[in-house]
């Protein structure tokens, strides 16, 4: 809950007056990607910094340049090992503010974002480090008295939940699985990935030949019991809040994405999947060729003192909390 007086607040206030209260999905969609005031709008973009130290949260792609050149090593390895061409296409879906294109130079590099229009069928690789937790989702609440959507209402000047409909067809489905987990547990949240099927099949459309690599926070349907009030986010100047209904627009909002979900809509569509694995895994398997000589080449040692920090931040921070799945599309 919570007092919320900006653009984007007035204009939802007045489509929940016009049309009743919201999906949370359609909150979070223009929360963050309001086209004039979304948190991921390129308006927004032009002006501010949502990652690195002015912003309002770190991902892995501001390690530079130790992430990059692991990643561009762990690249190569997949382009070799697809028999790709030398020169093929490195697309960084959901690129922000594409970070990582010096690291993927040696490739054919494009940044494709939320309102850039999809890229023209290409073999090669498709990268998306933070792009699945960026995706709207509706939220679930259930218990003794059955299941219910989350929608969003305007109260006395705040933005609230109020319970909707339950959930249909597949998606009553999914809460009733993954909720197994909370047993007899009266008061359990789950967020339902509605973007996730959409988004992967773009890329799925795109990509003629390939591999993507996802790199992202999120659980396995067995994990879910570690969070039974759901995963949802709202960072704003590196302080994590749950309150995610405030300041539209001014705050990133994200929940961890749900990887057998992921995987399940990966089958459906034909990628072939590579077991689910820590990106510890995968930098250690990247920089171990060289025991990392290459990740951490400095001309001094001051440059030497901060990529051994970085790789460290990378191996131990981020290493065992963030997962990657690799899938791979025959041509
Ligand atoms: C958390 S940010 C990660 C940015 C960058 N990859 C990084 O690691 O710093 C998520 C990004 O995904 C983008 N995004 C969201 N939905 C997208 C879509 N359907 N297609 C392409 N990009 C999308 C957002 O605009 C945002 O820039």
């Amino acid at each position: 809950m919570s007092g919320s007086r900006n653009a984007l607040a007035e204009k939802l206030a007045a489509r929940i007056e016009r049309e009743g209260p919201i999906l949370f999905s359609e909150f979070m969609e223009a929360a963050l990607y309001d086209p004039a005031h979304g948190y991921y709008s390129a308006a927004r973009r032009a002006q501010a910094e949502p990652t690195g130290i002015a912003g309002d949260y770190f991902t892995a792609t501001q390690l530079q340049p130790v992430f990059g050149r692991l990643m561009r090593a762990a690249a190569e390895e997949m382009r070799a090992r697809l028999g790709l061409p030398e020169t093929c296409t490195l697309a960084d879906w959901g690129a922000g503010r594409a970070l990582m294109a010096e690291a993927f130079s040696g490739f054919r590099y494009i940044a494709v974002e939320a309102h850039t229009p999809l890229p023209k069928p290409f073999e090669g690789i498709v990268f998306a480090n933070e792009l699945f937790d960026a995706l709207p989702v509706d939220v679930v609440c259930g218990g003794r008295k059955g299941m219910r959507l989350q929608r969003v209402a305007w109260s006395e000047g705040r933005f609230v939940r109020v319970d909707g409909e339950p959930p249909e067809g597949e998606w009553k489905e999914y809460a009733e699985r993954l909720a197994r987990a909370f047993g007899e547990l009266d008061d359990w949240e789950i967020e339902l990935p509605v973007r996730m099927r959409a988004v992967l099949g773009a890329i799925h459309a795109s990509l003629r030949r390939g591999a993507l690599l996802v790199i992202d926070y999120g659980y396995t349907e067995r994990e879910i019991v570690r969070f039974p009030r759901g995963t949802l986010m709202s960072y704003r100047r590196h302080q994590a809040s749950e309150d995610v209904l405030r300041d539209p627009g001014g705050r990133d909002i994200t929940a961890h994405v749900p990887f057998t979900h992921l995987m399940e809509c990966a089958a459906a569509q034909g990628w072939k999947a590579a077991p689910l694995e820590s990106l510890a895994a995968l930098l250690l398997r990247a920089g171990e060729r060289d025991s990392f000589a290459s990740a951490l080449a400095a001309e001094r040692e001051e440059e030497a003192q901060r990529l051994r920090l970085q790789l460290k931040t990378l191996l131990f921070g981020m290493g065992e909390t963030f997962r990657c799945l690799r899938l791979e599309k025959e041509g």
